[in-house]
């Protein structure tokens, strides 16, 4: 299984771990960036890292938890080659992947039960990226 990148600030800390685990179950090898505990800590720097990683070629994907998702998604978002979803649903997962081939899902902890976060990321591991017409509208934004 390919690598999967995680991170969160003190608020998804806990959801991370979740998610971890589920990862973890299922086969995947998972680089944690952190944070570590639930003290509270600044989400853009655990997003800065686990970007960095990305951009690096250490995992294709990654998943960011603070407690809305919002402020994951702005930070991740301003990286180059950083296509980051924030998803609250299975829909907006899997188009998220189908239509415009995010390599980072962000949740929000406090919006999302735990049942749905784990089902929302199942369906936006699993869903491929279509390209065609949608590869020259992501090569538009990487030209920004
Ligand atoms: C932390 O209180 C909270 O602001 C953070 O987790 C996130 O929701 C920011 O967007």
């Amino acid at each position: 299984m390919a690598n999967v990148l995680l991170g969160s600030d003190h608020a998804g800390f806990f959801l991370k771990e979740i998610i971890k685990q589920e990862l973890v179950q299922k086969g995947y090898e998972v680089i944690d960036v952190g944070c570590f505990t639930e003290t509270s800590c600044d989400y853009p720097v655990f997003t800065a890292d686990l970007c960095k990683q990305i951009q690096d070629g250490k995992a294709p994907k990654g998943v960011l938890v603070c407690g809305t998702g919002i402020g994951m998604s702005m930070a991740a978002n301003r990286a180059k080659g950083i296509r980051a979803a924030l998803c609250a649903n299975e829909y907006q997962a899997r188009m998220s992947r189908a239509h415009n081939d995010s390599n980072v899902l962000c949740l929000g902890s406090r919006v999302l039960g735990q049942d749905l976060a784990l089902s929302i990321l199942e369906v936006w591991l699993k869903t491929e990226f279509e390209a065609g017409r949608h590869m020259r509208r992501i090569d538009i934004i990487e030209s920004f």
